[in-house]
């Protein structure tokens, strides 16, 4: 049976090739999107969404609006500088002709783990606000819910957006505290292995030629992130995000994960941090399955196999 999974988004140059990579692979049954703030506002990644579902041809796929604004914090800055102002590297890809659903994005996520008990995959790959905010609503779906997987945080390695904080954690820390200590089963790819896994640009290149409508697509958005990426660190080589939690669900082996405490810093200068508890030390009811190594080698040929089919 083909596994269903959510994808809590914030597209997003990342988020495009994750979002594709899951269209790709019939293992996966798409049931939603839902847009989150993060890489932009939160209105611009619901047409994000609705603009990358038309372009794949699945309009068919419901797009559900979130969380405007963190759970308690003041907002911080977009990373249009990251992604582009549209949030899709400035492609200016065609308006959408779809709307988003009437409902939130938590009111979806509970209406469909009501609906699918034991069967939704939520994937997060961007600030964890919708999430959160879905377990506050309905705290019966912790336990409904098949498995959480998160792009997010940093266990062992240096944060991107502070020296501790790894962006999607940063952006509402306190919605991240509640959803690693909330009891439902989570993986967490953080900066641990997702830099780990970096695309040339020669392989990029490759995919390009396939020609298809995931790989053009996934051709026009990404320039600017590579731009960022040469500004930073000298190189358009690009590190491996969100996608590293599509191909997880797509081959788990591909990752050493470790149960492990987190505890997340919610207030001051380590805001975002994501502690992992090596021996319990404080003595936390709940873990993470932190992904500690990774395949890279194994996850490139994946996404590369799966995005020129
Ligand atoms: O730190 C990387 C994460 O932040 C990715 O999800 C990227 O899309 C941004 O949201
Ligand atoms: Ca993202």
């Amino acid at each position: 049976m083909r596994q269903k999974v959510i994808i809590d988004t914030d597209p997003g140059i990342d988020d495009t090739m994750a979002i594709m990579l899951a269209l790709k692979s019939p293992e996966l049954e798409l049931v939603g999107l839902t847009a989150i703030y993060g890489n932009v506002s939160c209105d611009q990644s619901s047409i994000n969404a609705l603009k990358l579902l038309e372009i794949a041809g699945r309009r068919d796929i419901p797009v559900a609006k979130g969380s405007n604004v963190p759970l308690f914090i003041e907002p911080h800055r977009y990373a249009t500088h990251v992604h582009g102002e549209d949030g899709l590297g400035n492609s200016n890809l065609p308006v959408p002709k779809g709307k988003v659903l009437d409902i939130s994005a938590a009111e979806f996520i509970v209406k469909m783990v009501l609906k699918n008990p034991g069967e939704i995959t939520l994937v997060s790959i961007g600030p964890l606000t919708n999430i959160a905010l879905a377990a506050r609503i309905e705290p019966g779906i912790i336990k409904l819910v098949k498995e959480v997987v998160i792009m997010g945080g940093a266990a062992t390695v240096r944060g991107n957006v502070t020296p501790v904080a790894e962006a999607n954690i940063w952006q509402d820390p306190h919605a991240a505290s509640i959803v690693f200590s909330a009891g439902w089963p989570l993986t967490m790819l953080g900066l641990d292995v997702t830099t780990k896994i970096i695309q040339t640009e020669e392989y990029l290149n490759e995919i390009y030629l396939a020609n298809n409508t995931a790989t053009n697509l996934i051709k026009a958005v990404m320039p600017f992130y590579q731009n960022f990426y040469f500004k930073r660190f000298g190189s358009k080589n690009i590190h491996t995000h969100d996608p590293s939690t599509i191909a997880y669900l797509l081959n788990s082996k591909l990752f050493t994960v470790k149960p492990i405490p987190v505890f997340v810093e919610t207030e001051g200068r380590c805001a975002g941090q994501t502690v992992p508890d090596f021996c319990n030390q404080w003595g936390t009811q709940t873990h993470a399955n932190i992904c500690v190594e990774v395949n890279f080698q194994g996850v490139l040929d994946l996404i590369k196999k799966r995005l020129m089919n």
